[in-house]
């Protein structure tokens, strides 16, 4: 049976699995972003690669005499293109010569991945073997010369029979929804318990409502209904707070289509001052609306994994509330900021449609690319501004959840710039203050055509397209996957037509 230690310990564990805890911030008023996790995770990788190429790598003798007749140390560069060559070589002393040879694999930094011996037809005691290495275009160079030049090793020529590019290793990412269960990887940089900042971190009671809910996204797993959370008074108080700001606000500062489904969500889904929303029945409204759904999340994932969930139509939502010290603001994202800011856009299906593209463009690019896409996330998903009746008005939820930030985003102070993701996503932003400068859309259609082109510029292993029925990713780089595509497509086309021509009928007999 277990005890409250065990479970605890347990539970201490399961966070311990989950998340990945990087350079605290100590001190000072800073905000999480994505684009900032992105930043952290490009640098991370570098820095694992390289530890990793130093691990492999192996000093080159300098008594050497074969590799150093061929030009000394060989590394394989990061990022240069690998090449798969297969020759036949006779082993000069039978099989005793194999530990000479795989030294010159060793010196020349290739790897050997297949391996044939047989004795040869004219003499009883020799080799032939038929090898496949794989390294650098240059390494590879390097081994067949110093087999070439090391009679020791090999008689005769070497008998190369070809050489085909390797394939390159792509990004994993997720294929199917329930493997979002494995798209955990929590970035933890203002957890309460570890940042002297935060204004939860000196009250105890907190910390541990904080861990309680967690839990719940911890325990989760795809399929599952929400937990619901008994929320507090102190917390439906702070919630409370903000919702009153804010919707004084709505008429003049955000746009239509939040005004439209912020009123449908109090209609129908429990939005009031009086009570904060249960994610689980917040998440069946949207599925009616807009296909997306919610996850519970017990902080700011890393912008792969977050992007990744949105191709899925899944948005990766915090449950916990901020602490009530500070009701205006948050240093990340929490349920406040998730249900008053992103959740009404999320039921626009324009808007839904922009943002799973967006987790779309994501699955399998670079680090480099990651740090853009999160870049223009930001500048739209979270502070974006639209143009409507010739006003600015603001769809962001990062400027849609923050009274500070909604007042100050229409005021006359930032420097307001049409959307363009060539400039947007290399755009500084503010993570410690008010967003100096801000992007504005004329429509989220063209929103979406602008950020399509750029994505189309994107590097990436191939295309994806997204399978509502079966919620699978599936990679378009076969013609079976293209047929089976355009196949959909034309029964779409089809039915577009007819009911363009229905309409037109009863047009004309009107
Ligand atoms: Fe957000």
């Amino acid at each position: 049976m277990s005890t409250d230690l065990d479970i605890a310990a347990n539970a201490a564990k399961r966070r311990l699995a989950f998340q990945k805890t990087y350079s605290q911030e100590m001190g000072g008023w800073r905000r999480r972003s994505l684009i900032d996790d992105a930043k952290f995770e490009t640098v991370a990788n570098q820095e694992f690669e390289k530890r990793e190429r130093n691990l492999s790598h192996t000093d080159i003798p300098e008594n050497d005499d074969v590799f150093a007749q061929n030009g000394g140390c060989a590394t394989c560069p990061k990022g240069e293109d690998q090449v798969i060559s297969s020759f036949v070589i006779k082993l000069k002393e039978g099989l005793g010569s194999s530990s000479r040879l795989l030294r010159l694999l060793e010196n020349t930094k290739t790897s050997l991945l297949h391996i044939e011996s047989r004795q040869c037809r004219t003499k009883n005691r020799q080799y032939e073997l038929y090898l496949e290495c794989l390294g650098s275009q240059d390494n590879i160079t390097s081994l067949l010369n110093a087999l070439r030049q090391c009679p020791v090793v090999c008689e005769g020529n070497v008998n190369v029979v070809g050489e085909r590019p390797a394939e390159k290793k792509s990004t994993w990412f997720p294929r199917h929804i329930s493997d979002l269960d494995k798209c955990t990887h929590l970035i933890t940089k203002f957890e309460p318990e570890l940042d002297y900042a935060h204004p939860g971190f000196a009250d105890k009671e907190y910390r541990q409502r904080r861990m309680l809910i967690a839990d719940i996204a911890f325990d989760y797993k795809e399929g599952e209904p929400i937990p619901r959370v008994d929320y507090t008074q102190s917390e439906i108080n702070t919630w409370g707070h903000v919702y009153r700001q804010l919707k004084n606000l709505h008429p003049t500062h955000a746009c239509r289509e939040y005004k439209f489904n912020f009123e449908m969500l109090e209609r129908e889904c429990g939005y009031s001052e009086n009570n904060i929303p249960q994610l689980q029945d917040v998440s069946s409204f949207l599925k009616r609306k807009t296909g997306f759904q919610l996850r519970p999340v017990s902080g700011l994932l890393s912008p792969r994994d977050f992007l990744a969930s949105l191709a899925f139509r899944v948005f990766q939502c915090t449950q916990y509330v901020r602490h009530s010290a500070k009701p205006d603001y948050s240093p990340e994202p929490d349920c406040v900021h998730e249900l008053l800011g992103h959740v009404p856009m999320m039921a626009d299906p324009t808007f839904a449609q922009f943002s799973q593209e967006l987790g779309l463009v994501s699955l399998g690019a670079s680090d480099e690319d990651i740090e853009k896409i999160a870049t223009l996330y930001w500048f739209t998903v979270e502070f974006g501004l639209c143009k409507q009746d010739g006003e600015l008005r603001a769809y962001g939820a990062g400027t849609l959840s923050a009274y500070g930030e909604l007042k100050h985003a229409l005021s006359s102070t930032p420097k307001v710039l049409p959307f363009d993701p060539d400039v947007t996503s290399m755009q500084e932003y503010t993570d410690d203050d008010f967003q100096p400068v801000l992007f504005v859309v004329e429509s989220f259609e063209e929103m979406m055509d602008k950020v399509r082109q750029f994505a189309s510029r994107i590097k990436r292993p191939h295309e994806v397209h997204y399978d509502p029925y079966t919620q699978t990713i599936q990679p378009l780089n076969t013609k079976g996957m293209l047929h089976q595509l355009a196949r959909t497509l034309h029964s779409e086309l089809d039915n577009l037509q007819r009911a363009i021509d229905r309409i037109q009928n009863v047009t004309m007999t009107d």
